[in-house]
């Protein structure tokens, strides 16, 4: 059985605390809040721990696990070198939703790294993270907390939901705050490479790494996958999601067209709007997702939407890839295409 500890999201009771730090150590399953996503805890030094934790997720062990520690202080022991950057990064972004990739140390088991000579590490800010992370007093590894392919958890309830029965314990500290997983940036090769948008964009990383670019950008050089976690079956909701590009108008009026289509063909139809987008008089579930000038707000909702489109049990969504925002714009766009696995339509 799972069994929930309902915390105080910013003042966490020790007890509940001690509590998890203890099953952690015993090798147990935890998922806990973080400020990106719920993450799914195991000590990140117990090889069958970690394996126990790719089965309960159902994640196939190619598929790296990020490290995270209550402090940069603690990376020593997990890594064989540290750009002089490191400093200057952990000074402005941690505790925070950034992920580095390091070429890691051999205390770190292979089930981790999925055999990769680099290790994920992150310092989460949560306050939640961070008491447990002190109080377990050791490296833990944690994926979001979702089985494999399904939207990552933003509240404990997701985390049930597809979790319950599969792990030892779930600490409920509320919603998540950013709402979409952190950023990974690869300081491991020759040049710093975001492999995964986040709340730490490529703007707020150039003043520290001027050469910094986006894995798969224009100037990519394509080869292998360096990040498993870019392939599309992560982040997909049950039913099939088709993204429409292009200006709002053009988009609307298609995606309009489209749902009325499959309505009358008697399909079930979600949709994924911004809550200022105008669809006439159409039978559709609907999740409130925020303003599509608020990329913040639409962050932290869009997972919520996903999960409340699959229970809702529609046969196809709908979804408007909101134009190019501020911050968490890329980010947001980044999950949409993964979620619709090349299903897109370019309008206007
Ligand atoms: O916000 C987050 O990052 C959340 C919270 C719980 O911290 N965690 C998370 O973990 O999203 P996960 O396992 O769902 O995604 C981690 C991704 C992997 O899929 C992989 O793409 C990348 O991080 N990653 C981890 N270690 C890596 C490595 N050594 N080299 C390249 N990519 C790595
Ligand atoms: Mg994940």
């Amino acid at each position: 059985m799972t069994r929930t500890l309902a915390v105080n999201p910013t003042h966490p009771e020790p007890q509940a605390i001690a509590e998890a730090a203890a099953c952690l150590r015993a090798g147990g399953l935890v998922a806990f809040p973080t400020e990106t996503v719920y993450g799914l805890g195991v000590s990140a030094l117990d090889a069958a721990a970690v394996r126990r934790l790719f089965a309960a997720k159902g994640r196939p062990a190619d598929d790296p696990l990020i490290v995270h520690v209550a402090s940069v202080a603690d990376i020593a022991p997990l890594v064989a070198a540290c750009p002089p950057v490191l400093d200057a990064l952990a000074a402005r972004f941690w505790p925070g939703p950034l992920t580095v990739v390091l070429p890691r140390s051999s205390r770190v088991p292979d089930e981790v790294t999925a055999g990769l000579d680099t290790v994920g590490i992150r310092v989460p800010a949560h306050p939640v993270a961070q008491a447990l992370l002190r109080a377990a007093a050791m490296p833990v590894a944690a994926p979001s907390a979702n089985l494999f392919s399904r939207p990552s958890p933003t509240r404990a309830a997701h985390v049930l939901e597809d979790l319950d029965g599969r792990i030892d314990l779930v600490i409920d500290g509320g919603a998540t705050q950013v709402g979409v997983e952190s950023t990974v940036l690869d300081l491991s090769g020759d040049r710093p490479t975001i492999l995964r948008p986040g709340a730490v964009t490529i703007e707020m990383l150039r003043p520290l790494l001027p050469q910094v670019r986006v894995r798969g950008g224009d100037d990519s050089e394509g080869g292998p996958l360096r990040s498993p976690g870019l392939l599309t079956r992560h982040y997909s909701p049950r039913a099939l999601l088709t993204l429409y590009e292009g200006p709002a108008g053009a988009a609307l009026e298609r995606l309009a067209h489209d749902a009325r289509l499959a309505r009358a063909a008697g399909r079930r139809v979600g949709v994924l709007l911004a809550d200022d987008d105008r669809l006439p008089g159409l039978d559709v579930i609907r999740p409130p997702l925020g303003a599509a000038g608020d990329a913040a707000a639409i962050a932290a909702r869009l997972y919520a939407a996903l999960r409340e489109l699959d229970a809702a049990g529609v046969d196809e969504i709908l979804a408007r890839a909101l134009p190019a925002l501020d911050g968490l714009g890329p980010a947001i766009g980044d999950r949409l295409r993964r979620a619709a696995a090349g299903r897109v339509v370019r309008c206007g």
